[in-house]
């Protein structure tokens, strides 16, 4: 099996997509061949907005990403933005489908980042939350999180779960223009109670680094 990395965060809009978009880059600069995949994207009508972001980004990384379609790195999508759970109507999740697009994927790459849809406890389907797909899929995990007020409660509850579930992941902060205040109002509590605070602005080739061997 190739180096999978799946790529969570504390909610939606947080940064997965920007985050894998980085790391994308990062790894293909160490020669490596890139792959990512979506696993579900609600809000679809007529553009797939991370499809469209992770192919073209792709196509530029990788070769073999050229002449591929939206539906070959986005296996299942949703017209409604919502959860899957309420965007399928209860359908239950065709795991077969996504096995198969991971596996067809990752014959192309050496690593291939997966991104899940909204958070950790995000609802597929009457049995699975997005938080199951990562042992599911045997994959590193990466978690997102915000700089903004609330990004302490965030981030705990979400590294609790994790460690609730026995997975091993890797926190990084992604920092967006509007959160200058992080270092005043929320860094300090992260900076006195762990080692380093990792941030995608700084830090990505620790983070890759991290992934890569983990
Ligand atoms: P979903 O997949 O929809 O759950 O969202 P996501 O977690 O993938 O978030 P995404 O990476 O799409 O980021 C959300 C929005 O914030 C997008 O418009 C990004 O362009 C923007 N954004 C994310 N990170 C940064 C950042 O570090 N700097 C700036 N300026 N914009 C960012
Ligand atoms: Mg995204």
């Amino acid at each position: 099996m190739k180096k999978r990395i799946f790529v969570t965060a504390t909610n939606t809009d947080i940064g997965k997509t920007y985050t894998t978009l980085l790391l994308l880059k990062e790894f293909a600069s160490r020669g490596l061949r890139v792959g990512a995949i979506k696993l579900i994207e609600t809000g679809v009508v007529d553009i797939a907005v991370d499809a469209e972001l992770l192919l073209d980004s792709l196509k530029e990384l990788n070769p073999v990403f050229v002449d591929m379609k939206r539906e070959d790195i986005v296996p299942i999508t949703y017209t409604k933005a919502a959860a899957p759970y309420i965007a399928s109507q209860r359908k239950a999740l065709d795991l077969l489908k996504l096995h198969s697009a991971i596996e067809k994927l990752e014959k192309l790459c050496d690593v291939l980042i997966i991104e899940g849809a909204g958070g950790l406890l995000v609802p597929i389907d009457d049995k699975y939350m997005m938080i199951d797909m990562i042992k599911e899929f045997e994959a590193s995990a990466l978690l997102v999180s915000h700089c903004s007020l609330g990004c302490i409660n965030d981030t705990l509850l979400s590294e609790y779960i994790l460690k609730e579930k026995n997975i091993e992941f890797f926190t990084v902060f992604n920092c967006k223009d509007s959160d200058s205040d992080f270092e005043d109002v929320s860094e300090p509590y992260f900076t006195q109670t762990r080692e380093k605070v990792f941030k995608t602005s700084s830090d990505i080739d620790t983070i890759c680094d991290v992934l890569y061997n983990s």
